[in-house]
Formats: C-alpha cells, structure tokens, sequence
C-alpha cells in the first residue's frame, strides 16, 4: 500500500523525522517528501506548510503522481470547547471551514464554498480501523468537527465569533479543511488526528509555543506505532 503522511509544521512532524531514518528524498510540487517503506508498506511523508493553499497545493502535488492508497495527517489544534482540553486527541470525523461565508450567495451554510458540501465527512473504512486500533491500544481519544481557516485563532473575541457560527466544533486549526477537501477529490480516505495545544484564546500563542512539540509528538507517535502494526 501507499501511504501519505502530511504535516504542516516542522515542529509538528519533529517526532516522524527522528523515528524514521530514511536518506531519500522525493520533491513533489514545491514540497519535499521523504520516502521510506514500514513493513510492506510504501510511505511518503511531507510537510505541506501553513494555512488551506499550502496544504491543498502540497497534498495534490503528491496525489497527482502517486497513487496514494491512505491519508494520514496530525498536528496541533486550538479547543474551541470546554470539554477539549489541551493534551486532548481528536480523531477528525468532519472539517468545514470557518472562514467561508457563502449565505448570501445562495443557499449555503455558513462554513460552505458553492459547489462543495457543507462539511468534509471524513468516514471510511480506514479511520474506523484506526479507531479501532485507538480503542484497542486504550488510547483517549475524542471525534467531531473541526474547523479550518487562514487565521491562527488567538484571542477570545476570535473564538467567540468561530464559536458562534459553528457551536458543534471542537477544534480550530489551519489546514484540515483543504486536506480533506483535496482527500475528497481525489477519492482518498483520509485519517486526521489533531492534538490540542491551545484554547484559541488570549492565551493560545503562548500555550502554542509551550505544548506544540509536546502533543505534536504524541499524535505522530501514534500514526508511527501504527504503521509499524500495520501490514
Ligand atoms: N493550531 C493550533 N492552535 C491553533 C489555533 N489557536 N488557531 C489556529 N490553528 C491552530
């Protein structure tokens, strides 16, 4: 199988590139990935860079030369609810972005771009199989919707407006919307897992700066300890 692990930031991909040593290096569109196999499996990992271009442009850029089977992204995201605590693991079930405001353009919902849904499902029988591993290992873990925008949500007036228009989301970051939305044209099962890293609030640069690394790692090392399972 081919596999693609996409992270935006380095010090959210830190953990993959410690783990797995592998010298070869692949360029795809402007991202370089590195290439390395796990047991049988054939695994490209990259870095997509920040905010919904980069990561749509680099995800393609692979999708359109490689015959991907699976899409595992992580990284860090900012609660928007009081029951995500920092340290938290969310396994993604939907993405929408936060920053489309199509109502007035016809008959969408906040969050739509015309001609897309109104949230990226992300089910499939590979993130039930991770979830089932997740269970499995009795790892914690909480599943929702998290939403996506160019923005790094740092003070509480930013989260009360994101709150307001989307009561249900858990989390806010700024890539996973583009990810899935890719995912979705492509007809790739995508597997997200975020961890919490901040509130998105007063507080979130400095508690982002403090815990990213941290919870980065711990959500890598679970896709890791996984691959390595996998046959
Ligand atoms: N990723 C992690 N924390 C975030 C925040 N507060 N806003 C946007 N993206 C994030």
């Amino acid at each position: 199988m081919k596999i693609a692990i996409i992270v935006p930031m380095a010090i959210e991909a830190e953990y993959y590139r410690k783990h797995f040593h592998s010298g070869r290096k692949e360029m795809f569109g402007s991202t370089e990935f590195e290439h390395f196999s796990v047991n049988s499996n054939d695994i490209y990992l990259g870095l997509s860079g920040i905010g919904k271009v980069q990561a749509a442009m680099n995800l393609s850029s692979l999708l359109t030369e490689v015959e991907i089977d699976q899409i595992f992204m992580t990284g860090t995201a900012g609660s928007l609810n009081k029951g995500v605590k920092k340290g938290d693991l969310l396994l993604v079930s939907s993405f929408a972005y936060h920053d489309a405001h199509n109502t007035l353009a016809g008959n969408y919902v906040e969050g739509q771009i015309p001609g897309e849904p109104a949230e990226f499902k992300l089910d499939s029988k590979e993130r039930n199989e991770f979830a089932k591993y997740l269970t499995a290992e009795k790892v914690a873990y909480k599943e929702g919707l998290v939403v996506t925008g160019d923005a790094f949500v740092g003070s509480d007036t930013q989260k009360a407006v994101i709150t307001a228009n989307f009561p249900s989301a858990l989390a806010v970051e700024m890539e996973g919307a583009a990810f899935a939305q890719v995912a979705k044209h492509f007809a790739k099962p995508l597997v997200a897992l975020r961890a919490i890293s901040d509130n998105g609030d007063d507080n979130a640069n400095e508690d982002f700066d403090q815990f990213a690394k941290k919870v980065g790692a711990r959500a890598a090392s679970l896709i890791c300890a996984y691959l390595e399972k996998m046959s």
